[in-house]
């Protein structure tokens, strides 16, 4: 018996990649119909790098135990704004010793302690969106409000502190996925800029919780704490401009995703009403707020299963991260195809989620469908997976169960007529009007 040959890797038309690009970077079908035409997996020439764009559970599968012939990748921009040092640009064990001491931020125990904190600040928004006086664009506010969380209950800097930092992010972020060239006025070079303003501010936070913790006194806030004795690769203390970028990848890499969930969540249930009356039907018998010793498991899948069932629909429908990278260091092969080496390989996770047989309509908002025998029929990977999964995901879904349930069960919301409900999709997806709503207390 003569093992089945790889199949070769189908490519698109592009010769300089010029055309490609183009259409990449306008057209928001590139991947869906490059897909329908060649298949699971395909290369094209994006920007000069030829890139292979892959679906489907069993490309993921091969490519997830392949780990050593790959490598971490990110764009240029996304490389030089997150920086050398951050272990979204590191590799092998360097890369796995700052999952480890960073990953101390986000065990059970670390999101026991910063639980209250988030429930506090749920009150506060449900409190300041009752007071408005008129209709509010909820985008904006959400997004403050998973910036928050991130840097108040998990890296303990106060209002002030938040509200000078929030604003370089936002520019930072803009420049993320932009042209990578700094010509003055540029959002690349603005988002420079904002970096170092950055790495300066969380130098003084980092500075301070060490001084704390040097003189005995307990941590005001935060879990900065839970990083001392953060180890290397060679059993030495992390250097103060590493941990630095850590903490400057973790603020991103918490509020942009997450406050894209909050909004397409409210975003999906207001434009499916009986999906939010049914949702409703299971807060009626859940209590808000949580005992505090219970707010990082009360609203658990275990005990809100419509509500996990609502998130899950939402993350398969409008994933905050289309897609991850890998770069080939050696050839692999995929769902039996061949991948040559050099390759950078794009795994499309909103492809994958509606991928399936035509019967489970994977194309409609239906979160029951998770909550029947043999799942929802795609293959979810919100998070990503593998050596680079997700290191915030327990964070990110106790945050999103919380808001849900804080926010559905104080406030009524309605869809104000006349806006754009449609998402601009970089860096994560977000209505373009910022989803204007009527509020009123229930
Ligand atoms: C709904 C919210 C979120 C989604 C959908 C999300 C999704 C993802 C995805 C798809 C990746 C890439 C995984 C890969 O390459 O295989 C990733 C990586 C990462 N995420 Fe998240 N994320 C979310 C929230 C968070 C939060 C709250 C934090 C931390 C506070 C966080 C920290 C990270 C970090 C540090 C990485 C890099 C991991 C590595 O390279 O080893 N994320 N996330």
């Amino acid at each position: 018996m003569h093992a089945v040959a790889p199949r070769p890797l189908p490519r698109t038309p592009a010769v300089s990649g010029l055309l490609e690009t183009l259409a990449f970077f306008r057209d928001p079908e590139f991947a869906a119909d490059r897909f329908r035409r060649h298949g699971d997996l395909w290369e094209t020439r994006l920007l000069g790098q030829r890139t292979v764009f892959l679906r489907g559970e069993q490309a993921v599968t091969d490519l997830f135990a392949q780990g050593d012939a790959l490598e971490g990748w990110w764009p240029e921009s996304v490389r030089r704004l997150l920086g050398s040092l951050s272990l979204a640009n590191r590799q092998g064990a360097d890369h796995r010793a700052r999952r480890r001491v960073v990953g101390q931020l986000f065990t059970a125990a670390a999101l026991r302690r910063y639980a209250p904190a988030i429930v506090g600040l749920v009150d506060a928004l449900c409190r300041d969106l009752a007071a408005s006086p008129g209709p509010v664009a909820l985008a904006g506010r959400l997004r403050r409000f998973a910036f928050a969380v991130i840097a108040g209950p998990v890296l303990g800097l106060d209002a002030g502190e938040r509200d000078a930092l929030f604003l370089d992010f936002e520019t930072w972020t803009q420049g993320l996925f932009s042209f990578p060239v700094a010509l003055p006025g540029s959002p690349f070079a603005q988002a420079l800029r904002a970096r170092q303003r950055l790495l300066e501010r969380i130098g003084a936070v980092l500075a301070r919780a060490q001084e704390a913790a040097a003189a005995g006194r307990p941590q005001a806030a935060g879990g900065l704490d839970l990083l001392a004795g953060g180890l290397d690769e060679a059993g030495l203390p992390l250097a103060d401009a590493d941990v630095v970028e850590q903490l400057l990848l973790l603020l991103f890499a918490g509020y942009e995703t997450t406050a894209s969930s909050l909004v397409c969540l409210l975003l999906s249930l207001l434009q499916h009403p009986t999906e939010l009356a049914w949702l409703q039907e299971e807060l009626g018998g859940i209590s808000w707020p949580p005992a505090p010793g219970e707010a990082a498991t009360a609203f658990d899948p275990s005990r809100a299963p419509r509500l996990d069932a609502v998130v899950k629909e939402v993350m398969r429908l409008i994933p905050p991260v289309g897609g991850f990278f890998r770069y080939t260091r050696r050839p692999v092969t995929l769902a039996g195809v061949a991948i040559p080496a050099d390759r950078v390989v794009q795994v499309s996770i909103a492809a994958s989620h509606r991928l399936g047989s035509p019967e489970a309509d994977l194309d409609a908002f239906r979160p029951r469908r998770h909550l029947e025998a043999g799942g929802c029929g795609a293959l979810l990977l919100p998070y990503g997976g593998g050596e680079r999964v997700c290191l915030g995901k327990a964070l990110a879904e106790l945050e999103i169960r919380l808001l849900s349930v804080g926010l559905l069960k104080q406030l009524d919301l309605e869809l104000l007529p006349d806006q754009d409900l449609s998402l601009a999709i970089i860096p994560s997806p977000t209505p373009r009007d910022g989803l204007r709503v009527g509020l009123s207390r229930r």
